[in-house]
């Protein structure tokens, strides 16, 4: 049984202490949250105890700490419990800075604790069965991968000017998605984003609409198309051509209802937003964890993938300011 402790208690803390509590082989010990009531709030909706981020990690019972509070925190808190011995799942991004999550990387290795980073797309049913299907080559090479990420509705601005903006904080995802399909970093990025969808996002010097192009080795490419709005709820749609066909994984409906009359046929929204679309996958990128760790084998998803998907944010964030193309070898020295 691995005994947990959890750091953050916002919006995704309170999903990972679920899974946490109803996995058999992890148990949640305490929850800490800088604002105390936070803390105890949800440590007593699991009957745990609400402690601070140094109890938990000076804590010897406690084997592994999942990291689920804001983003300029990780690689600070990834260091921590790292040197007090334990094991790691930090939500992503790892950092806000590049090099300051490069630095992570290096004072992790010295540990040799296992760090896994939140991921958890890669773990919905329907992309991981995607990417089976073309590690077993199904579609023969591959040559064209197409992401398409939509959120509901932007968030607030106070959000966005301490989120690191659409790259880091949103598209990262699809970043990693991107990376994880193509078995490697890309080359070069080249990134458009504007802000229309609410024009005080741009005055916060973000942009809330963005297609990224990355181009592979073998000249294979991804193209990725975010936006903070999509009136019809949560867009996440993946489609990748290769030599011998296409693999596509749609959207997952609210329901499977569709009704057909003269005027057409009409199906249920897609699911709302992340917290209904990827609960499953979040189950089961913790049961993943869980195996890694009680197996000593290698996490799934490691910090070298989460300071990848950052260099290739950066690499975006860099090319959509200056309106060039950015070789990742330039971002990443
Ligand atoms: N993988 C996903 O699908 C996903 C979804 C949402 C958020 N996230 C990531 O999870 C992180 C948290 O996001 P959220 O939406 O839950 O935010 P949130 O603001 O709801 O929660 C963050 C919590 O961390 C607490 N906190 C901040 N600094 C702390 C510190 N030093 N020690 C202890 N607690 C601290 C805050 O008080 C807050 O309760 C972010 O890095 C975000 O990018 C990932």
């Amino acid at each position: 049984m691995l005994r947990i402790g959890l750091l953050g208690a916002g919006r995704i803390g309170h999903v990972h202490a679920r899974a946490i509590s109803a996995h058999p082989q992890s148990e949640l010990i305490a929850v800490a949250d800088v604002v105390k009531e936070s803390a105890s709030k949800l440590a007593a909706q699991y009957g745990v105890e609400a402690r601070s981020n140094e109890d938990i990690i000076g804590d010897a019972a406690i084997d592994a700490v999942l990291i689920a509070t804001s983003t300029n925190t990780h690689s600070d808190l990834i260091e921590s419990v790292t040197r007090a011995g334990k094991a790691v799942l930090c939500e992503k991004p790892v950092d806000l800075s590049l090099a300051r999550a490069q630095a992570c990387r290096n004072a992790v290795a010295a540990t040799k604790r296992p760090v896994m980073i939140g991921f958890n797309r890669r773990f919905d049913p329907n992309f991981a069965a995607l990417k089976a299907a073309v590690d077993r080559g199904e579609i023969g090479k591959s040559e064209l991968l197409s992401i398409t990420s939509f959120d509901p509705a932007p968030p607030p601005v106070s959000y966005v000017k301490v989120s690191g903006g659409l790259f880091r904080d949103m598209m990262i995802h699809d970043f990693d998605m991107a990376c994880w399909m193509m078995g490697s970093l890309p080359q070069k990025v080249t990134a458009i984003g504007t802000s229309i969808v609410d024009p005080e996002i741009g005055k916060a010097g973000d942009v809330d609409t963005a297609v990224v192009t990355l181009t592979f080795a073998n000249g294979r490419i991804a193209v990725i198309k975010n936006s903070r709005r999509a009136s019809y709820g949560y867009d996440q749609r993946i489609e990748f051509l290769g030599s011998e066909g296409l693999l596509s994984a749609g959207n997952v409906l609210e329901n499977t209802v569709s009704k057909a009359t003269k005027a057409g046929v009409v199906s249920a929204k897609p699911e709302y937003f992340f917290l209904e679309r990827y609960m499953r996958s979040y189950a089961a990128e913790w049961a993943a964890f869980v195996e890694a760790v009680t197996n000593a084998s290698a996490v799934p998803v490691t910090l070298d993938d989460g300071v990848n998907a950052l260099a290739v944010a950066e690499a975006a964030t860099l090319s959509a300011k200056s309106g060039t193309t950015v070789d990742i070898a330039s971002v990443m020295k």
